[in-house]
């Protein structure tokens, strides 16, 4: 029984993991920046810490209080932020320090990345694969740019940190918001009863794809294994973590199927924007493609997951879920 923070408990890959860690009957934290989803948590048997990560009146934010007062084991952070060594990293070094000072373990800290940092290719690739560095074979989409920085500054905090990252892949089922981003204007489309899609995305792109509970299965393993795998110079904990390798356009076409569009009807793929816009960036990652194999996390993590054959071949599930989600963000916004 590991006691465990989670920071960003309420999002969509934390609040799974939290439940995972529950089922697994670890003491669970999770931060939220505001009130609204604290009976959530609590009905989930998540304490909530409630505040953003930086505190607005530098005073100590609640979360390192947190860990301070309940004996915090491992943090587990799901923040998209770009300043995490200023923001999370070097706070949580120097409460480390403090109870390294007193004989005590180090903190752990499990960072989850994302696989975009080893950019776009088909050849198969692996955790072990530099990522962001002039050797790599691609570079990261613009809009994670600054990603494989954070990952080298998590590897190298060994001395006071017992820290790891998992990299998943674009992850699926449940709710899924982020693809949002094509399948909330596929679905208006296929509602106004279009008969021919245009989509821009690039039909050749392959990303690798985790379901989010195979997702959450590999963060929790990642933290059960922690002090076997990390708090040592010659070690190299980080994971990636995905399970299928599909077509973008297949997994799409499936989905349209699903919500209504005629079967072989015509989808025209008109590639993906170049330009520097938030949104352009995101379909740029978006149709990253990356083959990677996840051997490591399954031996040396122990993962294994569940939720295979992947996306296209489960739609008749997923493009439910993503729609009861979708419905209800559009409820909750208006
Ligand atoms: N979804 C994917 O396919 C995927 C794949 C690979 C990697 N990742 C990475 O995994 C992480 C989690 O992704 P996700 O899809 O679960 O995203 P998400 O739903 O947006 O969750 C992000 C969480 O971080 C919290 N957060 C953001 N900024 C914060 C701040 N300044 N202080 C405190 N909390 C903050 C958010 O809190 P609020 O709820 O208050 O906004 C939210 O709970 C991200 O780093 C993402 O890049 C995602």
């Amino acid at each position: 029984m590991v006691r465990v923070l989670v920071i960003g408990a309420g999002g969509y890959i934390g609040f799974r993991f939290s439940q995972h860690l529950r089922r697994a009957n670890h003491i669970v934290y999770g931060t939220i920046r505001n009130s609204a989803k604290e009976n959530l948590l609590l009905s989930n048997e998540i304490f909530p810490v409630i505040g953003d990560i930086k505190s607005k009146d530098n005073t100590t934010p609640a979360w390192i209080e947190a860990i301070k007062t309940h004996n915090i084991d491992v943090i587990v952070d799901f923040t998209p932020i770009m300043n995490t060594n200023e923001a999370i990293l070097q706070p949580l070094i120097r409460v480390s320090k403090e109870r390294q000072a007193l004989g005590l373990p180090k903190l752990g800290f499990i960072y989850c990345s994302g696989m975009w940092c080893h950019g776009s290719g088909y050849e198969p690739t692996s955790d072990l694969s530099p990522t962001g560095a002039k050797t790599s074979r691609h570079q990261p989409p613009a809009i994670i740019h600054w990603r494989p920085e954070v990952e080298k500054q998590v590897v190298a905090s060994w001395e006071h940190l017992t820290a790891a990252v998992v990299r998943p892949c674009h992850v699926y089922g449940g709710t899924g918001n982020a693809w949002d981003l094509y399948f909330a204007p596929i679905y208006a489309e296929v509602q106004k009863g279009s008969t021919k899609l245009t989509v821009q995305a690039n039909p050749d792109a392959a990303p690798g794809l985790i379901h989010v509970d195979d997702a959450a299965s590999a963060l929790v393993a990642a933290v059960e294994k922690l002090e076997l795998v990390a708090g040592r110079k010659d070690q190299y904990p980080v994971f990636d973590v995905s399970t299928s390798h599909e077509s973008i356009a297949f997994v799409l076409r499936r989905f349209a199927e699903e919500v209504g569009f005629s079967k072989g009807g015509q989808i025209d793929f008109v590639g993906v924007p170049t330009g520097t816009s938030l949104s352009d960036m995101f379909h740029q990652a978006f149709n990253t493609s990356i083959n990677t194999s996840s051997t490591r996390a399954r031996t040396l993590l122990g993962w294994a997951p569940t939720k295979a054959p992947g996306y296209a071949a489960g739609m008749h599930i997923y493009a439910k879920s993503w729609l009861a989600g979708f419905l209800e963000r559009q409820k909750k916004a208006k």
